[in-house]
């Protein structure tokens, strides 16, 4: 009698510092994994080919596509969300310079958006608009023209500088 063979495989991993172990389908992508199975809806889904940024999340430190890495990948690693990432209050500051500018309307690539101008500015703690816009050139708003975004992580970079922080 033919067996049936378990497409599913077990990953343990950090998820927002807390350790979690599931039986995951082995070609399940880790952004499905992070919005059904861990049920953290921050992190969106758009293009599902790695074009529009929605799906940013950290891996292991750095930003990856949710969409075009597999959950099993993440086996043994550490994956920040935009829900731990705000919740260790990292972002705040760039959190209340978006809400100040503006720079967010039906706030669909804002969580992705959060996560790479954070990024950008660990690398860049004075950018230039055009730094900026480089930086984000992965990362696609349909709503705000992008120009409240940019001034928003430009007054981020202003005050961190400022107070001494990035
Ligand atoms: S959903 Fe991943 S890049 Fe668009
Ligand atoms: S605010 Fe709507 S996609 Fe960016």
């Amino acid at each position: 009698m033919a067996g049936t063979v378990d497409p599913s495989v077990e990953i343990a991993l950090t998820v927002n510092g807390a350790s979690v172990r599931r039986r995951v389908e082995a070609r399940k992508s880790l952004v499905d994994f992070i919005r059904e199975d861990l049920e953290l809806t921050g992190t969106h889904v758009g293009c599902e080919q790695g074009a529009c940024g929605a799906c940013t999340v950290r891996v292991d430190g750095a930003l990856a596509r949710g969409c075009l890495t597999l959950a099993v990948q993440c086996d043994g690693g550490a994956v920040e969300t935009i829900e731990g990432v705000a919740a260790s209050g990292e972002i705040a500051d760039l959190q209340a310079a978006f809400a100040t500018a503006n720079a967010l309307q039906c706030g669909f690539c804002t969580p992705a958006m959060l996560l790479t101008a954070q990024e950008l500015l660990r690398d860049h703690p004075s950018p230039t608009g055009a730094e900026i816009r480089a930086g984000l050139s992965g990362n696609y708003c349909r709503c705000t023209g992008y120009h409240a975004i940019i001034e928003a992580i430009l007054a981020t970079a202003r005050r961190r500088r400022e107070g001494g922080r990035g």
